[in-house]
């Protein structure tokens, strides 16, 4: 048995999708776990990028087995849309198996989504209008529409009408109209485009660790959007707790062997929310470009900031992260000096963890560390050996300060420009 979990341990956009892709050579089985797309999952093959938000990264190796577990929502237009996108790069779909129960984003939910965060003035998210967060109350309220209904009509003819009537009042309060036989015409055409992907996750996954495969499941987001342990409400809607890896995928507990947490080398965020370490002129500028700091998803540009080690430390902690990979470490090529995060100050007092509740994070003020940069440039790194001095001392510093150890290094955004330092599936 040799199963790791991989989370974001940030606002998410750490970079998971190049470290998916990187173990991805070992494992015989990918999972997704939380979300819906709303996540990107970037790889770089060559010249093409290729951005996943919803099927695994493995997809891209014909021998990797992929799922999209029950705790994720399935909007399935844009799934069969990911899938042509796929066959347009020859890249066949044969071996993936959605779970039966994932709850379906339909064309309600987008639209309350978009016109809801709208009415939220000071409070409002900035979601990425994906439908996710009125996909996953519904599935709350035992109102959603799962895959599994598309394919028995008389069943989805009932549920969708009842959800369509409980929906209609605040639709008209927003303005907004969603016409139901056109959505029941998108979900007709769509179920038998689908049906040779729905299966049962949960057993197939349990199958999968039975026999001893390497299977690595591959958490959407960030520690800190978690629905629970996030910086509410500028959370999304899922579990990105290692613990929903388990739940999302119908994995016994016991079975997760090893918490990997994905680390870009500085901070960013996209959305509303707290954020102290957040650089708004031009280091923060300078950040953007070189990081390429864009949502995969809207577009968005991403707010930047010095890397956060005291909500880092706060992830680690609160997640389990045995393991880091870090991201990104070239984007900080010829900063001088580097800073980190290492404490705050909140009403004239030093605290050395992240505040409870996480609201103070409105207010306080980061301390920060300086340490030298690295003029000569990390770029293209394939060994630790091969790093400049204070590119190392960066990565010890991290290390020390959260205490977990740094396996994996990203120096670049292609499959080779990297290294391990050790082996990551146990
Ligand atoms: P939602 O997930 O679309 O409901 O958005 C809720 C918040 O989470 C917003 O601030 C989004 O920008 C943020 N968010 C959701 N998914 C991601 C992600 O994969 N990367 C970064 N931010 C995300």
């Amino acid at each position: 048995m040799s199963v790791v979990a991989m989370i974001g341990a940030q606002w998410g956009d750490e970079g998971k999708g190049k470290i998916a892709d990187v173990l991805s050579r070992e494992a015989a089985a990918m999972a997704r776990f939380n979300g819906g797309n709303n996540a990107g999952h970037t790889v770089v093959v060559g010249e093409t990028k290729i951005v996943l938000r919803l099927v695994p990264v493995g997809i891209l190796r014909p021998d990797v087995r992929c799922y999209v577990g029950r705790g994720c929502v399935v909007n399935p237009a844009y799934l069969l849309e990911e899938l042509g996108r796929l066959r347009d790069l020859d890249v066949s779909a044969d071996n993936l198996t959605v779970d039966w129960h994932c709850h379906l984003i339909l064309p309600y939910h987008i639209e309350l989504d978009k016109a809801g965060d709208e009415t939220l003035g000071r409070w409002r998210l900035g979601t990425t209008g994906r439908g996710i967060g009125p996909c996953y109350a519904d599935k709350a309220s035992r109102l959603g529409l799962r895959l599994a209904d598309l394919f028995d009509e008389k069943r989805l003819t009932e549920r969708l009408g009842a959800l369509a009537d409980r929906h209609a009042p605040t639709l008209k309060a927003l303005g907004v109209d969603v016409d139901e036989k056109e959505v029941m015409a998108g979900l007709k055409e769509a179920a038998p485009k689908l049906e040779r992907y729905a299966g049962d996750v949960a057993a197939a996954m349990r199958e999968e660790v039975a026999g001893g495969e390497k299977v690595l499941l591959e958490g959407a987001h960030g520690l800190l959007l978690d629905l629970n342990y996030g910086t509410y409400p500028f959370v999304t809607s899922s579990t990105v707790h290692a613990g929903g890896a388990a739940a999302g995928l119908g994995l016994p507990c016991g079975f997760v062997d090893r918490i990997l947490g994905v680390v870009k080398a500085y901070q960013t965020r996209v959305g509303e929310g707290p954020f102290p370490t957040e650089l708004e002129d031009e280091p923060g500028e300078r950040l953007r470009q070189h990081g390429n700091e864009y949502g995969s998803t809207t577009g968005r540009p991403r707010r930047c900031g010095w890397l956060d080690l005291v909500l880092l430390k706060y992830s680690v902690e609160v997640a389990g992260v045995d393991l880091i990979a870090l991201n990104k470490l070239d984007v900080l090529d010829g900063v001088e000096p580097v800073k980190v995060c290492v404490a705050y100050e909140l009403d004239g007092e030093r605290l050395e963890r992240a505040p409870a509740p996480f609201d103070y994070l409105e207010k306080v003020k980061p301390v920060y560390e300086e340490l030298p940069g690295w003029p000569d440039g990390a770029s293209g790194a394939t060994s630790y050996g091969a790093l400049p001095a204070a590119a190392k001392g960066y990565v010890d510093f991290i290390e020390d300060f959260v205490g977990a150890e740094v396996a994996l290094v990203s120096t670049g955004p292609s499959r080779e420009e990297g290294f391990m330092r050790r082996e990551i599936f146990p």
